[in-house]
């Protein structure tokens, strides 16, 4: 028998057993591959969950109102909402401190909408956002105005101390290098390791020891949040998704009693994060490219992050680190540091009915692409400014700056406008040398011609 028979003869064997591991197991997962198991979720009423998202008193204190208006002005609103509200920042909400003064508190905004191309996108991450200084250096300015204004002790500093105590403590052990990336998942640890995981009580004394670093991550759009399994990059966040976003409410909510309150309204909240829809590319763009590119997406790309337009499916893959080989840093603080996991899965927030708990993984989640063309920078550590460079990873920058004003778009490589650097500087440039910020990995575009990533990124456009 000639070598070519012999081999044409394994070859079709080897295909054989592979078509039989497929009927007996169900579909082939890609090397490295791990099934997302789905979970039940509450359901709610969206436009509710609006409401409550730009009125809810989620977080109740914060800097009084009077003070707030005086120091801040009245604009930047962008959102339609009447009273109070129409004179806040759309990143602020005016409530009602549990003692009845009229405070200003963040809400979820001040990470989850952007201004992007001069228009306020609700749900898309926000990518422009500071985090690369101490929050509670501003403690001290703003204790001066309230003891001229106040005094303390007085209801208003009550309505304020708590909100004070909490940025006192999160402010030193938040702080990132590169501006645009976000330290939520380390103001999650801290606020926990000041807080009993049974009452959620606060304690001054850190109850929990959580390591000093802190993971950059870029904000995921909402939108993709009615496809996903899990919550976060790494698969953590199992059970009842609205159970994990009432934790902001960590930031100042008094005990488990104010926490239920809460936690009856995130269901109305989840509904209204799932009905988003991604924003749709408004540029002219070439269909018969897109064609091409839908092609070269299905056969090299749809295994993980499933397949768009008339037929959408999306597989919930979660990828392992030696395969997916992204900056492996966050995966590596939640593998090595288990205290915070443990708190959780030991606190209020995992009894049922309404349960969540903790499940680190080591890989990241293939995640669903609808309207990717508006959400760089890219890759979970947003170290890739676009998507021409994700797709070919010789062009990635090493050092690169943008300029943080929402026009500077640019809609044919789907990313921000950036320039190389030579060499680190200040926090507006993205240093991918620090550790947590690499932007290496996902290979996957580099076998591509050029001609076929281009096919491809014109296709992304359109999905
Ligand atoms: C300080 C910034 C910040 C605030 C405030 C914030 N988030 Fe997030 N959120 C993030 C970041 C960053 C992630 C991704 C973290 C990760 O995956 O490791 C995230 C993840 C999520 C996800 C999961 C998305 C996905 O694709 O897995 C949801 C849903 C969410 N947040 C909802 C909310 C809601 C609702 C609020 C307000 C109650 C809120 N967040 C407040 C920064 C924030
Ligand atoms: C083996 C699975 C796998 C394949 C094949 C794959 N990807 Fe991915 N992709 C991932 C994972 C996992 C991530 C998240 C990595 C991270 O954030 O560290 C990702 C991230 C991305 C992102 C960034 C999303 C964002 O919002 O930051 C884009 C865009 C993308 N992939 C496009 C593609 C394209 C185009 C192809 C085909 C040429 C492809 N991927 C092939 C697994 C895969």
């Amino acid at each position: 028998m000639k070598r070519t028979t012999l081999s044409l003869i394994l070859a079709l064997s080897l295909m054989l057993t592979f078509y039989n591991c497929k009927d007996d197991d169900g579909p082939e997962l890609p090397n490295g591959a791990i099934q997302l198991p789905s979970y039940a979720q509450r359901t709610g009423d969206p436009s509710a969950g609006y409401d409550y998202l730009v009125y809810g008193d989620y977080v109740g204190h914060g800097v009084p109102y009077q003070a707030y208006v005086t120091a801040m002005g009245t604009g930047q609103n962008r959102l339609d909402r009447t009273g109070d509200n129409a004179n806040v920042a759309y990143d602020f909400t005016a409530v009602d401190a549990p003692n009845g003064v009229r405070v200003v508190a963040a809400n979820c905004f001040s990470c989850h909408a952007s201004v992007f191309r001069g228009e306020l996108v609700v749900g898309m991450g926000a990518s422009e956002a500071n985090f690369t200084s101490d929050q509670s250096e501003l403690i001290p300015t703003i204790d001066l105005g309230m003891n001229v204004l106040y005094g303390n002790p007085s209801d208003e500093w009550d309505a304020y101390e708590p909100f004070r105590r909490a940025v006192l403590v999160v402010g030193p052990q938040t702080v990132l290098q590169a501006r645009g990336t976000n330290p939520a998942d380390k103001i999650a640890a801290v606020l926990a390791a000041h807080r009993n995981p049974n009452d959620l009580s606060w304690s001054e004394e850190p109850l929990i020891t959580i390591p000093d670093v802190v993971p950059p991550t870029d904000v995921p759009a909402w939108w993709h949040m009615k496809k996903k399994n899990t919550m976060f990059y790494n698969a953590l966040g199992r059970k009842d998704f609205a159970r994990f976003m009432m934790s902001s409410s960590l930031l100042t909510v008094k005990d488990t009693v104010k926490a239920r309150e809460i936690d009856t309204h995130f269901a109305d909240v989840l509904a209204f994060i799932q009905s988003l829809e991604p924003p749709v590319y408004p540029d002219a763009l070439d269909s018969s490219k897109i064609a091409e590119g839908e092609k070269i997406f299905n056969d090299n790309c749809s295994q993980c992050h499933g397949t768009y337009g008339d037929v959408e499916t999306y597989p919930n893959l979660l990828i392992e680190r030696n395969v997916i080989q992204t900056d492996p840093y966050v995966l590596d603080v939640y593998n090595t540091h288990t205290q915070f996991a443990d708190w959780y899965n030991s606190s209020w927030f995992s009894k049922p009915p309404y349960d969540a708990f903790i499940q680190p993984e080591d890989g990241y989640v293939a995640p669903p692409l609808d309207g990717v063309w508006a959400t760089a920078p890219y890759l979970h550590n947003g170290s890739v400014p676009d998507l021409e460079t994700l797709l070919d990873s010789s062009k990635r920058p090493t050092y690169w700056k943008r300029s943080f004003v929402s026009t500077d778009y640019n809609m044919e490589k789907a990313g921000w406008n950036y320039s190389v650097e030579s060499g680190p500087s200040t926090s507006d440039v993205y240093d991918t040398t620090l550790l947590g910020y690499g932007n290496q990995g996902h290979y996957y575009g580099d076998q591509l011609t050029e001609e076929e990533r281009a096919a491809v990124l014109e296709y992304l456009k359109s999905i």
